[in-house]
């Protein structure tokens, strides 16, 4: 691993699309695709601009949102044995990093074993990577490089890490795809990495709808006004006319699909403008916007999950409840069949 850090991302860099332009552009494409059609609907990334990311943040830590401090618990315990089994010398990259406050305990016990080290932290809010960046200067030894960009398009990024990598996706975000991009994600993830490679997930897991409710519906309201501020952010940046108040945070644990199903429903009739798409959109009273899903997996359904794109199934860490699972997987040096 001798290629420099400027070598590497001047690399990465080279040719790669303005980020803000192409997110104005992602707004655009996700507002028409989403809005304009019979079963409203928006991508979760949408939730995250910089509003949208400091309330994340304060989701991370009400006391019905338990995933982010069981997952915080798994690692504080296992951090060691995780980089261990990952194998060194390791460079680091995170899907999703968000401020990657959970990721410092990694990062801390890599540092110990190991007196250099990179990490590329991949999101789609560079607030929330500023925060990241801002906080790991203090890691003597790791050269850190954020990367604002979305995931599966822009995975190529991993591409120019050298050596062994560890891919690190955290905070159940897996479950905020559907089954099948889920699949279509991991399959890209996996295609990107080399073999050796390790790829640490962390994943919610089912457990009782009067656990997972309150988790997206809080009481102090701040997942309403998470959920809420994706309309705000069309307001701005595509010059629309929503009226958060008009419509009300609605949640619901879909067992059959094993997920949690977040909405914005409308309170009445009325009719909203979309400057930007030059176009209007209708809404009946109790009309819902589905705006994310939160899948609660099963070891079984992750084991053929995993298997399914490619990935070879080391070991799992749970918390004492087994709310919540952390597995490290392996890019084998032949395709599985
Ligand atoms: N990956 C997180 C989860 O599914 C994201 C999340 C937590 C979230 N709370 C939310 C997304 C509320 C939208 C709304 O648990």
């Amino acid at each position: 691993m001798t290629m420099g850090q400027t070598d590497l991302f001047s690399a990465a860099g080279e040719g790669a699309p303005d980020a803000d332009a192409a997110t104005r552009r992602a707004v655009r494409a996700a507002a028409a695709e989403g809005l304009l059609r019979a079963d409203k609907r928006l991508p979760a990334w949408l939730l995250y601009d910089a509003r949208g990311s400091a309330l994340f943040e304060e989701i991370t830590e009400l006391p019905e949102y338990y995933p982010t401090r069981t997952e915080r618990a798994i690692l504080a315990a296992h951090a060691g044995e995780m980089i261990e089994a990952a194998g060194l010398p390791v460079a680091v990259a995170e899907l999703g990093a968000g401020t990657a406050s959970k990721t410092r305990l990694l990062l801390a016990a890599l540092l110990e074993r190991q007196p250099r080290a990179v990490y590329v932290p991949i999101d789609v809010s560079p607030t929330a990577l500023a925060i990241a960046e801002h906080a790991l200067a203090r890691f003597a030894g790791l050269a850190v490089h954020p990367m604002v960009g979305r995931y599966p398009e822009d995975l190529a990024v991993l591409d120019a890490i050298p050596g062994r990598r560890l891919l690190l996706f955290l905070g159940s975000n897996l479950g905020n795809y559907d089954p099948q991009p889920a699949a279509a994600l991991l399959a890209a993830v996996r295609s990107h990495l080399r073999p050796g490679d390790a790829f640490l997930i962390g994943t919610d897991l089912r457990k009782a709808g009067g656990v997972l409710v309150p988790a997206y519906d809080d009481a102090a309201g701040v997942t309403a006004r998470f959920n809420k501020n994706v309309l705000v952010r069309l307001n701005r940046e595509l010059g629309a006319d929503f009226d958060p108040q008009a419509f009300r945070h609605l949640v619901r644990w879909n067992s059959a699909a094993s997920r949690v199903e977040l909405y914005l429903q409308s309170a009445r009739d009325q009719q909203v403008h979309l400057r930007a798409l030059d176009a209007a959109v209708r809404f009946t009273a109790g009309e819902r916007i589905h705006t994310e899903s939160s899948y609660k997996f099963t070891r079984a359904g992750l084991r053929a999950l995993f298997r399914g794109a490619g990935f070879r199934w080391e070991r799992s860490w749970e918390d004492p409840r087994r709310w919540f699972a952390m597995h490290l997987l392996r890019v084998p040096a032949r395709a599985l069949r």
